[in-house]
């Protein structure tokens, strides 16, 4: 349950534009103010430098695609983007090969298991199911364009770039920690490999990997990068098209489905919005011709989703009327003439 029990927001329909600017940014302070204080749930420390975050910081970004920005707390906090960068780099390789390819190659069903799970590669012959978990994204980055690995390295790191509309570095203690504890998933291309799925150097493909789960983004980064996926892959701030407007609908179906790894189902049924967390903390949840929201708050659950950017999401998806799946009856009002 993402939703805090017993407390209701009534549900806007999605239908139509947003509310007014004045009430999004009231919306925004009302959500900041009302989870600050939520403690559940743990920072990661499976990768050692991710446990130094300090656990109260809360910065929630809502871009507009339209442009017009509405930020409350921490938003230019700077961390390792983590798991969002799986969306990022899905759309590119769908952008320069074809999202057919990475659907034949990858795969586009949720595993139902966790983002790291051997299990899941087992028990469909090999096949990652989707490039939203570990063994998918490594697979999928492995289908970067580039001749040498720097190549692939720098095409993923500029491409990440136009998304966020501003040149992202890597944060190298965050790659060294990582790469001095990701058995696991070396251990995942190494089976890959075994199976036949990646043709490139496992090992050199994941370093790749973890490079791009290092690069340092802020809340306010996640939300533009998400506003381009919501306006037909054209970033908001620099006018520039990133992907084209079928990649851009092709990466939100793949995040409704699988962004929230396991907890997918039960997400989109409580928020109703394409979203993808990392474990470090941040969340991109985006309203497709509306905008995109980037919340960030170290503290995760089991599943490795942030609690208070759930909770937030939760609370601003019915308040500000993005649900997908939230409509109002126009064919009763068209048949009492209002
Ligand atoms: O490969 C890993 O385990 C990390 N670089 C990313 C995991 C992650 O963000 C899972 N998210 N919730």
């Amino acid at each position: 349950m993402v939703g805090p029990e017993g407390e209701t927001v009534t549900q806007r329909a999605s239908t139509g534009g947003l509310p007014s600017d004045g009430v999004i940014d009231a919306t925004l302070e009302e959500v900041h103010a009302r989870y600050h204080g939520l403690d559940d749930g743990e920072v990661a420390d499976y990768i050692p430098v991710l446990a130094e975050a300090d656990p109260r910081w809360f910065g929630l970004s809502l871009i507009e695609s339209a442009g017009t920005v509405h930020e409350v707390g921490d938003v230019d906090t700077e961390f390792s983007i983590q798991s969002i960068s799986k969306a990022f780099v899905f759309a590119l390789v769908c952008q320069s090969r074809s999202s057919e390819l990475v659907h034949e190659r990858v795969g586009v069903n949720n595993t139902g298991l966790a983002f790291n799970s051997v299990m899941a590669v087992e028990l469909n012959d090999g096949k990652p199911l989707n490039s939203m978990v570990n063994a998918g994204a490594i697979a999928t980055t492995a289908l970067m364009p580039g001749t040498t690995s720097a190549e692939k390295w720098e095409n993923i790191r500029s491409g990440l770039s136009r998304f966020a509309g501003r040149p992202l570095r890597l944060d190298g203690r965050v790659y060294e920690s990582e790469m001095t504890t990701n058995q696991r998933n070396k251990a995942l291309a190494r089976l890959l490999e075994s199976y036949g799925r990646i043709i490139t150097d496992p090992l050199d493909t994941v370093d790749i990997y973890t490079r791009q789960c290092s690069l340092q983004v802020t809340a306010h980064d996640l939300a533009v990068m998400g506003a381009t996926l919501a306006d037909g892959g054209i970033n908001p701030l620099t006018g520039r098209q990133v992907v084209s407007a079928e990649v851009a609908r092709d990466t939100l179906a793949l995040l409704a489905s699988c962004g929230m790894y396991e907890n997918s189902g039960e997400w989109l049924f409580e928020i109703g919005l394409p979203a993808k967390s990392g474990v470090s903390g941040g969340i991109v949840a985006i309203a497709p011709g509306k905008g995109a929201l980037g919340t960030f708050s170290p503290r995760v659950d089991a599943a490795g989703n942030s609690v208070r950017g759930q909770r937030a999401c939760f609370h601003l998806s019915r308040a500000l009327g993005l649900n997908l799946f939230a409509s109002n009856a126009v064919a009763q009002r068209v048949r009492e003439g209002r």
